[in-house]
């Protein structure tokens, strides 16, 4: 983050991937989350009367803002009321990498780096607990009533092993973690997800708590693996996590094939990763080369967008496909 002499304030936040533990983590159960390097940046800047937002999905006053993003106006207008200043006088610019609705930590991630920005053109501090409840009241718009994961993972620059009543607890991986992410192209319903799942868990409680139950041992099996350095036994721990979310019905069939796909292309595990019902999967790999692999068999399977990086670095790639089906 930083500031200028002519009043413009940069928030930074990132992406995020819950590696294993979602949906169970809303029933109190442990989920490991990672930051995913797609960067987001917030410019807050002097900008004379209403205040201002442009963003890729809506450019103008906060009083125009469409209903989906009620949640970021209630934060912006939070944040300065907590700072004691006007709701006025503020241009506010976002510029993201992070597709939206594709179980990234999106909206978790904006309105983190929305706070962060408010903050620093203020000249404030700002502490974690002001951070996460003023985030807080945009993810419950959102999604809800979420974990809470969301946001303390975007907001960490490291692995998290994360359980709502004790909060996150940040763990270092030995080895690094070779992933690879594809994205269904299909736009994401963390709060339908999370709802049919309360819906079913209303209906067969039994049948639910079993299914979060074993996530929650896995998602346990999991840190040690990954504390261990053991990827293989990580990776079939991310094959298990992905059966227990089908039977919570919140992944489909494109999401399916592409952990298919993954698998045959020598992933060494491959799941759902954030709320599902569309959105994005995550594959391990042995090694960067393999993940490189994998990410251009799901690119060639129909996945809309594929990336591949290391753990162990802040570099991303993208597959593309070329002219004539060639990738770069
Ligand atoms: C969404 O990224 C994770 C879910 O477990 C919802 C939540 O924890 O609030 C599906």
């Amino acid at each position: 983050m930083n500031m200028d002499s002519v009043r413009i304030a940069t928030g930074e936040s990132h992406s995020k991937l819950i590696l294993v533990g979602e949906h169970a983590v809303v029933y109190g159960q442990p989920a490991i989350a990672i930051p995913f390097p797609l960067k987001i940046r917030v410019q807050v800047r002097k900008s004379i009367g209403e205040i201002t937002i442009s963003s890729l999905l809506y450019t103008g006053t906060m009083k125009g803002i469409p209903s989906e993003m009620n949640g970021i106006s209630e934060c912006i207008k939070n944040a300065l009321m907590h700072l004691n200043k006007p709701l006025k006088d503020l241009n506010i610019k976002v510029c993201s990498e992070i597709p939206l609705g594709r179980g990234l930590g999106s909206s978790a991630a904006v309105a983190t780096a929305i706070v962060r920005g408010i903050f620093l053109y203020f000249n404030m501090s700002l502490t974690k607990d002001e951070l996460f409840s003023l985030v807080e009241i945009s993810e419950s718009h959102a999604h809800g009533k979420p974990s809470g994961i969301d946001m303390m993972a975007v907001a960490n620059d490291t692995p998290i092993y994360f359980k709502r009543q004790e909060g996150a607890c940040s763990f270092k991986a030995p080895k690094p973690l070779y992933l690879v992410v594809a994205d269904s192209g299909k736009i994401g319903d963390t709060r339908r997800a999370v709802e049919t799942v309360k819906k079913n868990h209303l209906a067969d409680s039994e049948r639910i708590d079993a299914v979060v139950n074993r996530i929650g041992e896995i998602t346990d099996k999991a840190r040690e693996a990954i504390t261990r350095g053991n990827l293989r036994n990580l990776g079939s721990l991310l094959n298990k996590n992905h059966v227990e979310l089908k039977i919570l019905g919140v992944s489909d069939e494109i999401i399916d094939r592409m952990v298919d796909t993954a698998m045959r292309a020598g992933a060494i595990g491959a799941k759902l990763t954030g709320g599902g019902m569309g959105g994005c999967m995550l594959a391990l790999a042995n090694t960067i080369k393999d993940a490189e692999y994998i990410s251009k068999e799901l690119l060639k399977g129909g996945a809309f967008k594929t990336w591949f990086f290391s753990t162990d670095g802040e570099e991303i790639y993208e597959s593309h496909l070329g002219n004539e089906g060639e990738i770069s």
